[in-house]
């Protein structure tokens, strides 16, 4: 199957007659590493929730990998937004076991298997040292890192992320995108964030939302920026901006 995700005209809110998000058209291929970029309360995350299946549109329809949403769930692996001071008192290794629960019940034990692809994933995001670790002792990026070991303990065919790299400073950002570039090569994965700044040569297509998709294409026109965030584009740019993002996308790399 070519497409991972479809959404057709999808309307979507919490109250009636307060649409957040509306007639939004998106299709996500297989293989995509979609960044959404769009400003704070411009429907980034509610529209995680219709593809999760959380949510149900009030108009237009959702497929994921075919079916409608709430039953592939489990080949999604969601990261969720980290909220700043929300207390984890559990242990690194234990939030990473979480992401097994889904594949067989809540009910059970954890296999020996279940315990090694825990291991394997904490190996692949070089977290191993943290394992025993309470995970409010952790800095934001390796909280992170934890919360995708957790989501790809699930073996998920798409990973979706939350505003993954508010809490990571620049440096651990570059490292975050080339691990997210090397998940890619096996999984689709759309990001979404408020940070233009944060889209990097990894990401092969750009859309931006403000309540609707305003554009969605391979490369990212100031204009369209402009529009999302209904100001002018050099008031939300902090630098660090790369030129691929602006420039014709075809000189980066694949
Ligand atoms: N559970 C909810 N109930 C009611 N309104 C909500 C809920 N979640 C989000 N909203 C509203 O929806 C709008 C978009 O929020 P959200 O999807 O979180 O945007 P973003 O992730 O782009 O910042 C905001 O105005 C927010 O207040
Ligand atoms: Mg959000």
């Amino acid at each position: 199957m070519k497409e991972t995700i479809r959404l057709d005209g999808v309307t979507a809110g919490y109250r009636r007659g307060n649409p957040i998000i509306y007639d939004i058209d998106l299709t996500v291929p297989k293989s995509d590493f979609l960044a959404i970029i769009g400003p704070n309360g411009g429907g980034k995350t509610t529209l995680l929730k219709v593809i999760l299946g959380l949510l149900t549109p009030w108009e237009g329809t959702v497929s994921v990998l075919g079916e409608s949403p709430a039953k592939p769930r489990p080949a999604i692996g969601y990261v969720p937004q980290l909220i700043p001071d929300e207390s984890f008192p559990i242990t690194v290794i234990d939030v990473v076991l979480m992401g097994r629960l889904r594949n067989s019940g809540l009910f059970r034990r954890f296999t020996r298997r279940d315990r090694e692809i825990a291991d394997m994933n904490l190996d692949r995001l070089d977290i191993q040292d943290l394992a025993g670790l309470d995970m409010n002792s952790l800095s934001g990026g390796q909280k992170q890192r934890v919360l995708i070991a957790r989501a790809l303990a699930g073996n998920p065919q798409i990973l979706l992320l939350d505003e993954p790299v508010a809490s990571v400073d620049h440096n651990t950002q570059e490292s975050f995108f080339n691990l997210l570039g090397e998940l890619n090569s096996t999984i689709t994965i759309v990001l979404v964030t408020h940070d233009v700044g944060a889209v990097s040569a990894h990401v092969k297509n750009i859309a931006c939302i403000n309540k609707t998709l305003i554009s969605h294409g391979e490369t990212l026109s100031s204009e369209s920026v402009a529009k999302a965030y209904g100001c002018p584009f050099e008031l939300i740019s902090h630098g660090g901006i790369p030129h691929r993002v602006l420039g014709s996308g075809k000189e980066s790399k694949r």
